[in-house]
């Protein structure tokens, strides 16, 4: 391989990204068309992957003798000072450079000569995009890994502390049936537990390597793929060029997990907006997830999750947008892929965001002094339980009392109706008609009756896996403690 010949008399750095191809073209771009074209000011975030993808493709490109060693140790040198401007602030982004990729190599040439032009040996931008997009996006899936883990071990100490607490569970927000309010947070565990289980089997596809693909088809240098994607801790090497530069299906998925997870986050957020209206008084968040009215001095707004089930809509949104994007592009890369970037990365900030946010409000803040956690939501036990003693909650359980007297349940179910009739007439409970009322509806009710028609006695029978019976539900806790340790 030739490594050090004479290069063509060229510039010494691409000032401007026409240079990059220029021979070729006879008028500058407008204005008004770089900034339409341009992506470096959104785009620069991938700095670090673009970075990380260089080095590896460079110490390949050595390791093979495309390149010599001296310039792949002047474009490690050229990079680590990149790495310092960009961190320090002193870099300049330049939007005649186009994108986070150009304004990269251009510095690097300006800085190493002709080793920074020779980095682009074997690569396309096309291959280069799609794997820092992927690099980035493996980064930010195991970070928000991190955060789903978080949440749930906030639920389920909330739920650790509220297995014998009761509320009306509902059926088309009717009171239904009493059920823990440790059970109910325990279904949002389970719900944000497959989140994070989606998340990893996205990771696994977007963990792939486009690099080496160069444009299309492939290159004409003798590169080592796998080599390279060992280097950046990949799990493997896109084995198609045309759909390794095109493919961005791991950004849709990505997005479709992630909207999953905001719409979870959204129906929690229903649920605290409910709870904590003065019409239900369950629980209280802390103040500063919360703001005051400008014309009505009484109010809490639920501003926290209010914006979270609005965000929920602009998360969607970005699937929308992404899936959209990809229909009707033929292979291989089209310049439409530029517009993954937007909505993939504000998908992934709201995301973070809001999981952060929940796991902090819900489960409140680590006060380093006592080494317990502070500010989470109150819970009105009270309230709850009240409002359970509503509605007839345990209706169900006395059908079920007489089907156990050997009452066919179609029957237990009509007696009971008729039950629930006459206390409702009464203004009372059922757990508050007499007994001789009690008998009136079946001979075979007996004074056990009250046990079954008590909230906790309700809650105690439903004892089968699954179900809210704090045994039942103590269980739950543990396998979560073991599982999220
Ligand atoms: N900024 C471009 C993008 O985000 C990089 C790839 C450009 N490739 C090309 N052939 N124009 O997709």
């Amino acid at each position: 391989m030739p490594t050090s010949q004479p290069t063509q008399p060229s510039h010494n750095q691409l000032d401007t990204k026409a240079q990059a191809w220029s021979a070729l073209f006879s008028e500058p771009m407008s204005e008004l068309v770089k900034r339409y074209t341009s992506s470096v000011f959104f785009d620069k975030r991938l700095w670090q992957a673009d970075i990380a993808g260089s080095l590896a493709h460079a110490e390949m490109l050595a390791a093979q003798g495309i390149i010599s060693q001296e310039d792949h140790a002047a474009i490690q040198r050229g990079m680590a000072q990149i790495t310092q401007e960009i961190e320090s602030g002193a870099f300049e982004w330049k939007l005649d450079l186009e994108d986070v990729h150009l304004n990269i190599e251009a510095r690097l040439t300006q800085l190493v000569g002709d080793a920074g032009k020779r980095l682009h040996t074997g690569r396309s931008r096309n291959d280069q995009v799609a794997t820092d997009v992927r690099l980035w996006l493996r980064g930010e899936i195991d970070l928000i890994g991190g955060l789903l883990t978080d949440l749930q071990k906030a639920l389920v100490e909330v739920a650790e502390k509220n297995v014998e607490v009761i509320l009306p569970g509902f059926t088309h927000l009717q009171v239904a049936q009493p059920v823990s309010f440790a059970h109910h947070l325990l279904a949002y565990v389970e719900m944000f537990a497959r989140d994070a289980e989606r998340m990893q089997d996205v990771r696994r596809r977007t963990n792939v390597l486009p690099l080496g693909s160069a444009a299309l088809a492939g290159t004409t240098y003798p590169l080592d793929r796998e080599r390279v994607a060992q280097t950046l801790g990949m799990d493997g090497v896109c084995q198609n060029s045309l759909d390794a530069v095109s493919d961005r299906d791991f950004a849709i998925e990505f997005t479709s997990a992630a909207s999953l997870c905001m719409v979870h986050l959204s129906r929690l957020s229903e649920e605290l907006i409910i709870w904590m209206s003065q019409n239900f008084g369950f629980i209280k968040i802390a103040d500063r997830f919360t703001t005051g009215s400008s014309i009505m001095p009484q109010k809490k707004n639920p501003d926290v999750p209010e914006l979270a089930r609005g965000k929920t809509g602009r998360v969607v949104g970005h699937l929308m947008g992404l899936i959209t994007l990809m229909k009707g592009q033929p292979l291989a890369y089209n310049k439409d892929n530029q517009e993954d970037k937007e909505p993939l990365f504000d998908t992934v900030d709201t995301l973070k965001d809001t999981l952060r946010i929940f796991a902090e409000m819900v489960g409140g803040q680590l006060n380093p002094a006592t080494g317990a956690k502070e500010g989470g939501i109150t819970v009105n036990a009270q309230a709850m339980e009240a409002a359970a003693q509503k509605g007839y909650a345990t209706a169900t359980d006395l059908a079920d009392y007489l089907v156990k007297k050997g009452l066919p349940f179609r029957d237990a179910h009509e007696t009971v109706a008729h039950a629930v009739k006459a206390a409702s007439s009464h203004n009372c409970d059922l757990s508050e008609l007499p007994l001789a009322v009690l008998q009136g509806f079946h001979a075979s009710i007996d004074k056990d009756v009250y046990e079954c028609l008590s909230l906790r006695g309700s809650l105690g029978a439903r004892n089968t896996l699954g179900g809210t019976a704090p045994a039942q539900v103590r269980a739950q806790i543990a396998r979560h403690r073991a599982r999220l340790a």
